[in-house]
């Protein structure tokens, strides 16, 4: 089957490479001559290092980058069995391509958004048959991340849904479905990860290097929260916040913070910059945490309700399954458990304690608990038996 990918930037080119390496011919077709370009020699690099590394043979490699072919005309998808589209995130930019794309493929070719924001409904209906459009929702980089989450629109159809879940699947990646809702599942039920260590930051209650360790040496996570902020970019981890706590309604739940909007403005976007939360000059050392463990518990514990709170919140919401949720957080964010086992193992009524406390002191909304946790805890139950 041939495969065509629209866009050829970060994205774009990891989903043409998996696509490759899984066998497929590759259309990449950007409207930009030098991304295709620029994508081209970057996939060269990562296939040499993977053939250094041993992981592919030198002839392996020569098929691969043989079988993405970069395009300057939609017409070359003529033959495509699916086509996935990577380009900005602009909803009126896209419904263009979506529909100009329409016109090109063949009535079975499945067309697919990478959109991390954007709605699979509106997108889809800029098509005629709108039951053949999905939302295919890749993690970045694309090719080492596991999870894939595949949101089907109101108007996509069971058979689309089904053919593009099990294709991403033969692509060796772990796929979860949910619903067509701002951030899907892992960008809506991490943001209590960054949200809340950055609230306990600004109300003085540990330092940056105090927080990570904690959630690192005693919550199991890989990367503390300012760490992983760093990493990802303060531009884009603002960004998301903000997309999603506009696109639900400006729920206060979600509600972005000034620490990080002022590390946006002053350009301190983490690693990329040299300079985030922490500086990442030449010799500069990181700050030393307060190893102190009764504080470094209650900070993990806080942030673990929170974080459970929004799990629960989503499976309350239909947004995916007990399973998938799960799956898409140990996966997609390589957190240490799935946060609906977590809360079982903890306990539902701790759990809903800890967050009427927080409500109470607080009386703000983002710490309302979900019903489905007080359901649970007055009934007794656990996510993981029925
Ligand atoms: N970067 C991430 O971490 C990430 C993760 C998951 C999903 N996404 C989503 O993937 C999509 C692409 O993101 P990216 O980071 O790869 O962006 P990018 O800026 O790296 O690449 C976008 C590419 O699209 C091309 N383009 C723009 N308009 C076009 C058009 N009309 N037709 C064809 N090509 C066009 C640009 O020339 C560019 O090469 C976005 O929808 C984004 O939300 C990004």
């Amino acid at each position: 089957m041939e495969v065509g990918v629209i866009g050829a930037g970060t994205m774009g080119a990891g989903i043409a490479q998996i696509a490759a390496q899984s066998g497929h011919k590759v259309y990449l077709y950007d409207t930009n001559d030098s991304a295709l370009e620029r994508a081209m020699k970057g996939l060269q690099k990562v296939m040499s290092r993977l053939v250094e590394k041993g992981r592919v043979t030198e002839q392996e490699m020569k098929d691969i980058l043989g079988r993405i072919q970069t395009c300057s005309d939609l017409s070359a998808m003529a033959n495509a069995g699916i086509v996935i589209e990577a380009i900005i995130e602009n909803i009126d930019v896209k419904k263009e391509v979506f529909q100009s794309l329409e016109a090109m493929v063949a009535n079975d070719c499945i067309l697919a958004s990478n959109t991390s924001s954007l709605s699979i409904a509106s997108i889809a209906a800029s098509c005629e048959n709108p039951a053949r459009v999905v939302g295919i929702h890749f993690f970045n980089p694309a090719p080492l991340m596991p999870l894939v989450e595949i949101i089907p629109a109101v108007q996509t159809s069971a058979e689309t849904l089904q053919q593009s879940r099990s294709l991403i699947g033969s692509w060796r990646k772990v796929t979860v479905v949910a619903k067509d809702t701002p951030g899907f599942i892992v960008n809506r039920v991490a943001r209590p990860f960054y949200g809340e260590a950055i609230r306990i930051y600004e109300e003085g209650i540990a330092d940056m290097a105090t927080i990570d360790w904690a959630m690192k040496e005693i919550g199991g996570f890989r990367m503390g929260p300012f760490e992983l902020m760093d990493y990802i970019g303060n531009d884009i981890n603002y960004t998301v916040t903000e997309t999603v706590w506009t696109a639900f309604y400006y729920d206060p739940r979600y509600k972005p913070s000034f620490t990080q909007k002022r590390m946006m403005e002053a350009g301190y976007l983490g690693r990329k910059t040299g300079r985030g939360y922490y500086s990442y000059a030449e010799g500069a050392s990181m700050p030393e945490p307060d190893k102190n463990q009764k504080v470094g518990e209650a900070i993990v514990w806080r942030v673990l309700i929170m974080l459970i709170n929004e799990a629960a919140d989503a499976l309350h919401l239909g947004i995916a399954s007990r399973e998938d949720i799960d799956l898409a957080m140990t996966m997609g964010v390589n957190y240490p458990k799935g946060l609906l086992k977590w809360a079982d193992e903890k306990g539902i009524q701790e759990v809903l304690d800890g967050l009427d406390k927080l409500y109470l002191a607080y009386h703000e909304e983002r710490y309302r608990a979900s019903v489905l946790l007080r359901q649970k805890a007055a009934f007794k139950q656990l996510f993981y038996k029925d």
